[in-house]
């Protein structure tokens, strides 16, 4: 199988998983040094490539029977708002893979897409009702990001439909957990807050910087339930492409998020708003009927017990850093 995107977060977590799976012929592609990937997996084939360009896409498809595409450029709302262009330009990289991946007679093809799909005229308000698939169309996704995976989804079903070629697609829900960005502008809440915590520790500061009112709510997912749901839906035959939620439906405020990180570390900060952050949508939740329903399962490892596990290891590298030992961030 080819696992690309493998040198970030979930990729890399997933070819961990396929490895403790026992699979024995994994291709981990990433275009970033490999000594700058979160995780090398031993025994997996690791290699450093371009997926937005096409002969490097022919290369990395060469005999694979399934392909994970998951490479993207990407980040939390703070990269995703900034870097628009960088993101739509991921378009090249779907493109170029389904291809390579068509070509080489690929029997089943997974996509990575987000929750950013969807219509965001129906996350003006906190207290939303959550997002269940249909509501994608009519179309009003994310600037940038958001419509790069629209369309890429666009592909996959039509790769399908056209050319008998089984796509699979999940709509990704915030994923946090161990082995991801934690620092440098593309981390997500939970990393960040788990981060700024560990600061203001460190430093004596007593003050943590909120984006927005934190008021804003949001659902995230573990990292283990991630990789286990693109496992199922991959091998799933009623979600031929079909795009479905993966997410957790545990909404939180940001609020909520950094009381329960100040509870992990066991402090109580004093927050500073900045309200003229990026903030994204107002609110976001998963419905997981669909999930449900197709699966008997759903993204259920509770958000204390995943953010307990995020922060001891962002606090390690934290402490690695501090001593001078280069970590991956
Ligand atoms: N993390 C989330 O909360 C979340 C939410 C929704 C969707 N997703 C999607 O899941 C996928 C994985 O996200 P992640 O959180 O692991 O992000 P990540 O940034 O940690 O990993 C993405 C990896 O793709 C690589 N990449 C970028 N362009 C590439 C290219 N041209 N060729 C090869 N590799 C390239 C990057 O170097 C990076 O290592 C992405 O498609 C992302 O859009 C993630």
């Amino acid at each position: 199988m080819v696992i690309t995107g493998a040198g970030g977060f979930i990729a890399g977590n997933l070819a961990l998983y396929f490895k403790k799976k026992g699979f024995t012929r994994i291709r981990a592609v990433d275009k970033k040094p490999l000594a700058e990937w979160y995780l090398r997996v031993p025994g997996v084939e690791s290699i450093c490539l371009d997926c937005s360009q096409e002969d490097h896409c022919r290369r990395i498809c060469q005999g694979a029977s399934e392909v994970y595409n998951l490479a993207a450029d990407m980040g939390g709302m703070g990269f995703i708002e900034r870097f628009r262009v960088e993101c739509l330009r991921s378009i090249l990289i779907n493109t170029h893979m389904i291809e390579a991946a068509y070509q080489a007679g690929a029997r089943r093809y997974f996509f990575s897409s987000s929750a950013c799909a969807y219509n965001i005229l129906l996350q003006q308000d906190p207290h939303v009702r959550a997002l269940k698939e249909s509501d994608a169309y009519p179309a009003m996704a994310e600037r940038g990001y958001g419509w790069e995976k629209l369309m890429s989804e666009i592909f996959c079903q039509e790769y399908w439909h056209e050319r008998g070629m089984k796509t699979f697609i999940a709509r990704f829900h915030n994923v946090y957990g161990p082995h991801g960005t934690w620092d440098g502008g593309r981390e997500k809440a939970p990393a960040a807050i788990c981060r700024k915590v560990l600061e203001a520790i460190d430093t004596g500061s007593g003050t943590i910087q909120i984006w927005g009112d934190g008021r804003q709510t949001r659902s995230f997912m573990y990292i283990e339930d991630c990789v286990k749901g693109i496992d199922r839906i991959m091998h799933c035959d009623k979600l031929l492409a079909t795009p479905i939620n993966l997410g957790s439906s545990e909404l939180v405020s940001i609020n909520a998020l950094v009381d329960k990180v100040e509870r992990i570390a066991g402090v109580k900060l004093q927050r500073v708003y900045e309200p003229s952050a990026p903030r994204g949508v107002a609110g976001r939740n998963s419905d997981n009927t669909f999930i449900q329903q197709v699966l008997k399962w759903e993204p259920d490892t509770p958000l204390d017990k995943g953010l307990a596990a995020t922060y001891r290891w962002i606090k390690q590298q934290y402490d690695e850093r501090k001593k001078g030992k280069r970590v991956v961030e």
